[in-house]
């Protein structure tokens, strides 16, 4: 089956170009320029005259069903995948898990469990790893060579929970640079926070607010800097820092790159548009709904704008959600009377599209930097490009015909995430997802969805392109 994607303007990291795409069965199998198409016959012609035709994109960073803090994060494989296929995210990277005292395969079993033939776009894992030891260590190694997951989470925060200890870090580090994997780091001092949160508590500083305050941007920045640190003494190991929110944190992933090291970050759009005054400080218990870690930044600081710098400079190299939604009854209400016990996230994979193009229309970003922080650094970074992330012949044919002149407006009315409320309620975006195609076959078209679960494929990963 054949299908041309016409008209549009297609983008890339490198350029813009008016160019239509012929599709055969799951590939795409050419770029032609206008003037020679229209002597192809396809069997199926998507207009998208006046559009953008981009790379679909890939959220690096979900949390579907994540057990958390006495519940589990309210989307499913089927519902999360199905809004990120609407809001123009074709493959995403979820975070499988080894809780402490765990098999790691056991962990990785149960995620397979939960995932397969639940997803309607493909799919890909990262492991989370509570507990580095020997065990660990060996089956990180086994991953990497027969599951197709080359990289693992380590945390520096949340002690008790998923915490490793510095010790337990260097080890994994030294592991990972042995057979090729990328380390990704929660980088937040828990220990320190700890102490503040207790401390905060014992003052009658219950309210959402506190969650923030309690996780200070110098605690992200020590971390950051720390797990640095530590990765240089690994042999200089590839290191990704995740959901970056603060400016000391970016300025130490900036002077590591500029010493030539091999450290990455990503950002996700709450640290870009969301703020601790504005959203988690709202009256009463409504600021749970902005509950995250890395906590939202305050505005009276630079965060937001030199995050939005680090990703016209490349400091930051990824936009990924983090996506992990709680509903605010009977989930984040856990935390009534006591901040400590809201579940942690924040859910928006169906908007990380449109957010991020939001940074287009405010002069934030160029077209091509759009489309290279939310799909072609994510596949380079996380093994799977070329199939994924860009648009040439031989790669999957999972594109997004994308409406520069449509309008998107955010809330809990018309989104497809399993929650009862949005982040970004009432957030007007000046562009709109028209057509998206995964791997040949058309899943949302004019408002329409044809998508369905059990379609999206398990991805097995190769190693990352920025290894050296
Ligand atoms: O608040 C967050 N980010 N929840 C998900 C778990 C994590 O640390 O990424
Ligand atoms: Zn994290
Ligand atoms: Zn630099
Ligand atoms: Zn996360």
């Amino acid at each position: 089956m054949s299908l041309l994607v016409k008209g549009g303007t297609v983008i890339g990291p490198t350029g813009a170009q008016p160019a239509d795409v012929l599709v055969e069965g799951e590939k795409i199998v050419a770029l032609l320029d206008p003037a020679y198409s229209a002597s192809i016959q396809a069997a199926d012609v998507v207009d998208a005259t006046g559009k953008y035709v981009i790379p679909g994109g890939i959220d690096a960073h979900t949390h579907m069903e994540l057990p958390f803090g006495g519940t589990a994060a309210s989307d499913t494989f089927d519902t999360g995948t199905a809004a990120a296929a609407w809001g123009g995210t074709t493959t995403i990277i979820d975070f499988a898990v080894q809780k402490t005292g765990e098999v790691v395969q056991d962990g990785l079993a149960a995620w397979h469990a939960k995932a397969d033939g639940n997803c309607h776009i493909d799919y890909a894992f990262h492991m989370i790893l509570g507990g580095v030891d020997d065990d660990a260590l060996k089956a990180m190694d086994q991953l990497v060579a027969d599951e197709g997951i080359t990289s693992f989470k380590l945390f520096m925060a949340y002690p008790g929970v998923f915490y490793s200890d510095d010790g337990q870090i260097l080890r994994a580090m030294q592991t990972a640079r042995e057979n090729g994997a990328m380390i990704m780091m929660h980088a937040e001092n828990g220990i320190a926070i700890d102490v503040l949160v207790q401390q905060a508590l014992a003052r009658g500083e219950t309210d959402p607010i506190y969650h923030g305050i309690t996780r200070p941007a110098a605690l992200e920045t020590e971390a950051t800097s720390r797990a640095i640190a530590l990765a240089e003494v690994a042999q200089d190991t590839p290191l990704y820092i995740v959901h970056l929110s603060a400016s000391g944190a970016l300025e130490a992933v900036a002077a590591a790159r500029d010493r030539g090291r091999n450290v990455f970050a990503e950002t996700c759009p709450q640290y870009l548009y969301l703020t601790l005054e504005d959203q988690l400080g709202a009256p009463g218990f409504e600021g749970a709904k902005w509950v995250c870690s890395t906590p939202l930044r305050s505005k009276h600081e630079s965060h937001a704008k030199d995050l939005w710098k680090g990703l016209r400079s490349n400091d930051l190299a990824v936009v990924s959600t983090d996506h992990c939604p709680f509903c605010f009854k009977d989930q984040k209400d856990l935390g009534v009377g006591d901040f400590s016990k809201i579940p942690n996230g924040i859910g928006g994979v169906e908007h990380r599209v449109d957010l991020v193009y939001q940074g287009v229309v405010d002069g934030q970003l160029s077209l091509e930097r759009w489309v290279e922080t939310i799909a072609t650094t994510p596949a380079r970074m996380f093994g799977l490009y070329p199939r994924k992330g860009v648009i040439a012949p031989g790669s999957d044919a999972d594109l997004v015909v994308y409406d520069p002149n449509g309008t998107t407006r955010i809330g809990v009315e018309t989104h497809h995430m399993n929650m009862d409320y949005s982040a970004y309620e009432g957030t007007e975006i000046k562009g709109r997802v028209g057509t998206v195609i995964s791997r040949g076959e058309v899943i949302v078209a004019d408002g329409n969805y044809h998508g369905r679960k059990g379609r999206g494929r398990y991805l097995k990963r190769g190693l990352s392109s920025y290894l050296v």
